[in-house]
């Protein structure tokens, strides 16, 4: 297809990676994992998955798509007919997380609101999960959980007005406006976080190196699932978004600046939450560890609770909530572009023609979530794709391409074609052994942690 869409600039299609990598898990799930695999010595772990797995799969997917220009089902399939279901298998995982990431980002955004005025009170938990989700008879399905729908429709709202808008002048758009906004307010509440007292505290105990994890397997798992997760890989989005670029277009620079950024941006959130934890630690008088939570309940449960007790709530609350929201959101609009891309191309129909059959499927489904049983199922739904979804979807990629296709020399001088770095046994190595190898241990160990 000559005429596929295009971003406009080099710096378009970097935004938009960026937006998609930077998301809720590098603000609510980076921080406690990283305290919880031996805190500053994660970071060896860590930089050894950033190195031999997240950049490699990142040029890797970089290179299938701006080499087939296809949505990832069709890439795959331009690389061997029977690989197409990878892609599949890849935009389906997308799908299931499209149906339920916004919920989250809906919490966020009514949650900017309730800061004017903190309305959470001096109770948050009892407030999050009486109050606004009205969980008191969860269980029960079909009663809507009114104060969740309504800004689940606006999110779904923008989510198909900036897809419906298309590539350049949507999904482009958006990321233009959102990820710069992002980095700086998130950095005036980093600012914010590092000079409250008890902030000094709250950094000790996230950098403690506890040397001995680094021996531990799980603790390397842990490191690669975080960079997994945290760089949108193996969930078709980087590949969709790579079929978007110009001809000319240094992919392996691209990647290279992705994985940084989203790492740096990791590190900002790690600091930011420990400096809040530490100052909240201080306030009631007991030890860090003890405040230290990830996912909902830090950020819906914890959160508004630090927030009350700062100076300023208001305005930090609002800021911090609206940080989660626009990181959320042009997460959200990544997986979603995997589905529209897919079908688009599958059953050569318009843009818009897809933005409304795959996003108003996606948008029915959430729909099950808006209510008080729904949240139970999101969490074992989240639990399921989390822990198999995507290493499945990871491993079958790498063994498909590294050994069944036997692409990667012919990637890798795609790749070194329009590069100004040029790769070497380094990349093949981590894609043809290494990332398979922890990929299957990520597989069994989770297996074995379910069954005990
Ligand atoms: N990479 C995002 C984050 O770190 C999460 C995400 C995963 C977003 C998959 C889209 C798809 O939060
Ligand atoms: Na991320």
């Amino acid at each position: 297809m000559e005429n596929r869409s295009q971003w406009g600039t080099r710096m378009g299609f970097l935004l938009a990676a960026i937006g998609s990598a930077v998301g809720l898990g590098n603000i609510w799930r980076f921080p406690a994992t990283a305290f919880e695999n031996g805190g500053g010595a994660f970071f060896v772990p860590y930089l050894f998955a950033l190195l031999t797995a997240g950049i490699p799969l990142l040029i890797m997917e970089y290179t299938i798509g701006h080499k087939y220009r296809s949505s990832s089902p069709r890439s795959f399939a331009k690389i061997s007919k029977g690989m197409e279901w990878i892609g599949w298998w890849q935009v389906f995982i997308s799908f299931v997380i499209s149906t339920y990431y916004p919920i989250i980002i809906a919490w966020s955004l009514m949650y900017a609101y309730f800061s004017f005025g903190t309305k959470w009170g001096d109770d948050p938990t009892g407030f999050f999960v009486g109050d606004y989700l009205n969980l008191a008879d969860a269980g029960t399905f079909g009663s809507f959980v009114p104060s969740v729908l309504l800004p689940l429709i606006a999110v779904w709202i923008l989510v198909f007005f900036f897809l419906g808008r298309g590539v350049k002048k949507g999904i482009e758009f958006a990321n233009r406006i959102f990820i710069p906004t992002l980095f700086i307010v998130f950095f005036i509440i980093v600012i914010r976080a590092i000079t409250l007292p008890g902030a000094v505290e709250g950094l000790n105990a996230f950098f403690e190196p506890d040397w001995s994890s680094i021996l531990n397997g799980s603790v390397w798992v842990a490191a690669y699932g975080q960079i997994f997760f945290s760089l949108s890989i193996a969930f078709a989005i980087m590949i969709t978004y790579s079929s978007y670029l110009p001809k000319k277009s240094d992919i392996t620079n691209n990647a290279f600046i992705t994985g940084f950024a989203n790492s740096s941006f990791e590190l900002l959130a790690g600091i930011g939450v420990f400096a809040a934890l530490g100052f909240m630690a201080q306030q009631s008088g007991v030890s860090v560890s003890e405040v230290v939570q990830g996912g909902v309940g830090l950020a819906f449960m914890v959160f508004p609770e630090i927030i009350s007790q700062m100076p300023g709530s208001a305005f930090f609350g609002f800021l911090f909530f609206a940080s989660l929201f626009l990181a959320g959101l042009s997460s959200m609009i990544s997986i979603s572009e995997t589905y529209i891309a897919g079908i688009q191309e599958k059953f050569s129909i318009s843009r818009r023609s897809a933005v409304l059959i795959g996003g108003g499927l996606a948008f029915i489904v959430s729909l099950f979530y808006a209510n008080q049983g729904g949240l139970n199922l999101l969490d074992t739904v989240d639990h399921f794709i989390n822990n198999y979804g995507v290493a499945l979807a990871g491993l079958f990629e790498v063994v498909a391409i590294a050994w069944f296709a036997r692409e990667l020399k012919n990637l890798q001088s795609h790749a070194d074609s329009v590069s100004d770095i040029k790769l070497g046994v380094w990349w093949r190595l981590s894609l043809s052994i290494i990332t398979p190898v922890i990929l299957g241990c990520m597989m069994l160990l989770n297996l074995k942690n379910e069954l005990s």
